[in-house]
């Protein structure tokens, strides 16, 4: 099996049996603020999308290019597709004429022409992805390959027992806008960054010795920030509180922890994996290429200006009335919504930040409540809030402009904006901030009564107390992933904390775990 680094989550498999595109990401996403890193533009994507079938993992715009998929990748594919709840994804893929789709099902193999076996797992919760993130595995030839990207599946068992695998593809980097954008001091951004930096590791390392597999691939980013106004995130400053780590620093951290079959695929870089050995050719000297970095991402930076200055011209629409046009795509969503409402639980102020018209430069500032309790879009009315986003009003403009659906997989992500919360974690801010259509929203209700009704009954016995045996966000396996230190628990798949005296959850408000003291 020969596997071709194409950038971030995406390669191409190629095997006898035929050839597996997957996730090919080249267009800056999230309002021009993630590129690729390193650079993939400029391999030769007319040849590697001809192909005999793509794969696209989720909805996210940094593993779902449409611009890339509608001009370099045959028509001719068969997609295989995750099982999904809604229809999205083939809605999407059909719009861009691709034709031929294998609807898998999650956790079953498929045996393809010539014998090439694949298997999709489809995770569905609200908050996998954009509703959906997926992982895959394939067989051909006595190899196995894992190509799980950002998914995040409680364990990884059911492709274990499939047998030995051979290429574990998986996440390590942050993908996320915690806690950059927050409006904290710098020593706390920093600590908290550090919590997650380690969180993500400690989770790769876990995932990692579930599979056990012959060659771990650190891959799915971390994305480049090249406009000005977000250069700060790259990972070049010597802050160990950046949540961007890339692939030269995991493999020092992977050898920290004993790991010695760490692989680096750099776009262009070719694995050869047979059952005994994976062997690798690079486009250039991989860990001269990572001692160069800055250098790189300064060449780029200069080369991509264009490109942002192009995005950045198109997301004005001064004609919109925010205020009217919020209420009208809100408000009905507001009032069919009951867990996801109840759960934010408060208003959620917007401060949309314009340039005033009278020619002297200065800022306006436009303040809308989402008003969960009250079910209203109104203007903000100087109550206390649960959330607050400080956010160019252009970016809001353009979002309703487009009809997004998903503010999650457009403006949160693009980290164009800076937070401040009262309290802890909400999930379902960020859940419903993804649901902003009637198919969505209606899912991630249904969701959450299913689950929310049918909790685990099950307890275990971890140190000194018995808990529920699957974890009260988003049901990983206690016995794999709690960790108990005195009164608390930590979850190690997302890293969310719980006091089990009281039973509260510390990252996020709800969530509560039961638990008592052993006898
Ligand atoms: S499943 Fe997310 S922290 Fe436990």
């Amino acid at each position: 099996m020969r596997v071709t680094g194409t950038g971030h989550a995406s390669m191409r498999i190629d095997t006898a049996a035929g050839s597996i595109l997957c996730d090919p990401w080249v267009n800056p996403a999230y309002f021009a603020s993630w590129f690729p890193f390193p650079d993939n533009s400029l391999l030769d994507w007319e040849t590697l999308g001809q192909v005999d079938y793509l794969y696209v993992s989720h909805l996210h715009r940094d593993h779902f290019d449409a611009a890339h998929l509608t001009r370099f990748v045959s028509k001719k594919a068969t997609v295989l597709l995750p099982e999904y709840p809604t229809s999205e994804l083939e809605d999407e893929l059909r719009e861009l004429g691709f034709t031929s789709f294998v609807k898998t099902k999650t956790n079953e193999v498929v045996e393809l022409d010539g014998g090439l076996n694949v298997m999709i797992q489809a995770l569905t919760s609200p908050t996998d992805g954009p509703i959906g993130d997926s992982s895959l595995w394939v067989e051909y030839g006595g190899v196995r390959l894992l190509n799980q990207n950002d998914a995040r599946p409680s364990d990884l068992s059911t492709f274990a027992e499939l047998g030995h695998v051979h290429a574990h593809m998986l996440q390590f980097s942050g993908a996320i806008w915690y806690p950059m954008v927050y409006e904290l001091p710098q020593t706390a951004k920093t600590a908290f960054g550090k919590q997650k930096r380690d969180r993500q590791f400690d989770r790769t390392w876990r995932y990692i010795d579930d599979l056990k597999a012959s060659h771990v691939f650190p891959i799915a980013g971390p994305p480049c920030f090249l406009d000005d106004e977000l250069w700060q995130f790259n990972d070049i400053f010597g802050d160990e509180g950046n949540i961007f780590p890339d692939q030269s620093v995991f493999m020092r951290e992977y050898a920290k922890v004993g790991g010695t079959n760490g692989v680096v695929l750099l776009p262009g870089s070719v694995a050869e994996v047979t059952p005994d050995s994976c062997t690798t050719t690079h486009p250039t000297d991989v860990d001269e290429f990572f001692a160069n970095k800055k250098a790189h991402l300064e060449e780029m930076r200069e080369r991509k200006r264009p490109v942002i200055e192009a995005e950045k011209a198109s997301w004005r629409h001064p004609e919109i009335d925010v205020l009217k046009e919020m209420k009208r795509k809100i408000e009905p969503l507001l009032d069919e919504s009951m867990y996801l409402a109840k759960g934010v639980g408060g208003p959620v102020r917007f401060d949309l930040v314009g340039s005033s018209s009278d020619g002297s430069g200065g800022e306006t500032v436009e303040s809308i409540v989402v008003d969960f309790p009250g079910k209203q879009v109104r203007p903000y009315g100087d109550e206390k809030v649960r959330y607050r986003f400080r956010t160019e009003r252009a970016l809001v403009e353009h979002l309703l402009h487009i009809g997004e659906v998903d503010w999650v997989n457009s403006l949160f992500l693009s980290c164009r904006f800076s937070a401040a919360r009262i309290g802890q974690y909400n999930e379902f801010v960020y859940a419903f901030f993804k649901c902003l259509s009637e198919e969505r929203l209606q899912y991630a209700e249904g969701w959450y009564d299913e689950h929310l009704k049918n909790a685990d009954k099950e307890d275990i016995r971890l140190g000194d107390w018995v808990v529920q045996r699957r974890c009260p966000h988003l049901k990983a396996d206690l016995t794999r992933f709690g960790i108990v230190e005195g009164d608390q628990l930590t979850c190690q798949l997302h890293g969310w904390r719980f006091d089990l005296s009281s039973g509260r959850c510390l990252t996020s408000v709800g969530h509560e775990i039961r638990a008592h003291r052993a006898e």
